[in-house]
């Protein structure tokens, strides 16, 4: 387990920007920080609490987009699923009210410059740090029309984003379990049917783990680089308690901690069975 570097972390007392529901159970925060939190990478999340209105521990959220004010950032927006008591609370909270953030935390995706198509699988919620990526890249003058974005969920109110993604250039391949938005099914089958048609230099993925599981064994059967942002319950975000160990293959170690050596992981380390 690597060490986590103090002088990247920062800690903020800072309010609420805005807080709108988007459509239920889905919401979209935005939160003021300072400068500081420039340095963030897509992929990386931040740890939120509360300040008292929860009891408990702060609870992980990816970043899905840096506020810019004039070229310099204010603020962060996350995108959030209410599916328990605190980002239950947290769907009442208002503007200019007080929270607590701490972060840049864990890794993000690594993009290489070599990479000519790639592909983005997005499940649910998990289409929050997806946003944040595609921003990067496009700043890193890729063509985002030579990337594929496949949204997933159970139903029509489950796919997010894809408007914003659409308008940024990015073909976009929707499926619901359902059937009411895009086609009836697993995200996972477009992905399968695309990549009969077309290749890509790599994956990248967020989800629901049985999901992942999916995507990384698609990547490994046929040969294609693969990142994958998991999720684990988190008590500290800092590698303090040990408590958001993964199972991990391929790797010296038994275990590796969603917090510090991710949350992105090489699909290969990952256990699919
Ligand atoms: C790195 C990382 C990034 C995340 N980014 C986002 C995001 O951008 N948007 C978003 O809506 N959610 C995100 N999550 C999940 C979010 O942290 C949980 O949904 C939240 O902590 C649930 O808190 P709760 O008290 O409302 O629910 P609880 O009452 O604690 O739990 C409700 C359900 O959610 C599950 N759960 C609780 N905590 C977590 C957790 N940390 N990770 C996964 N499942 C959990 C429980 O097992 C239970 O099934 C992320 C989690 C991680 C680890
Ligand atoms: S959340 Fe505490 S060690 Fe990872």
């Amino acid at each position: 387990m690597r060490d986590i570097d103090l002088k990247m972390m920062i800690r903020e007392k800072t309010i609420v920007l805005w807080n709108k529901k988007i459509t239920s159970p889905y919401y979209n925060i935005g939160i003021q920080c300072g400068e500081g939190f420039s340095s963030s990478k897509p992929g990386q999340f931040l740890m939120l609490n509360l300040q008292g209105r929860h009891p408990f521990l702060r609870r992980p959220f990816s970043i899905h987009r840096l506020i810019k004010k004039k070229g310099t950032v204010v603020g962060v927006e996350l995108l959030y699923k209410v599916v328990g008591e605190f980002t239950g609370i947290l769907a009442s909270v208002k503007k200019g009210e007080p929270v607590d953030i701490l972060g840049p935390l864990g890794n993000g995706f690594l993009f290489k410059n070599s990479f000519r198509r790639i592909f983005i699988v997005a499940g649910g919620i998990g289409v929050a740090p997806m946003l944040f990526f595609a921003l990067s890249l496009r700043s890193k003058g890729f063509d985002l029309c030579r990337s594929t974005l496949f949204i997933g969920g159970k139903g029509q109110k489950d796919i997010l984003c894809a408007d914003t993604f659409a308008n940024m250039g990015i073909d976009i391949l929707i499926a619901t379990e359902d059937g009411s938005r895009g086609k009836k099914g697993l995200v996972t089958d477009l992905l399968n049917t695309r990549l009969k048609k077309n290749v890509a230099d790599i994956i990248y993925a967020c989800g629901p783990v049985p999901m992942l599981k999916q995507v990384a064994r698609i990547a490994r059967l046929d040969g294609i680089e693969c990142q994958i942002s998991t999720e684990s319950v988190m008590a500290c975000g800092v590698g303090a308690c040990l408590g958001c160990a993964v199972k991990a293959i391929n790797s010296s170690n038994r275990y590796m901690h969603v917090c510090l050596d991710g949350p992105v992981f090489d699909s290969a380390n990952f256990d699919i069975s």
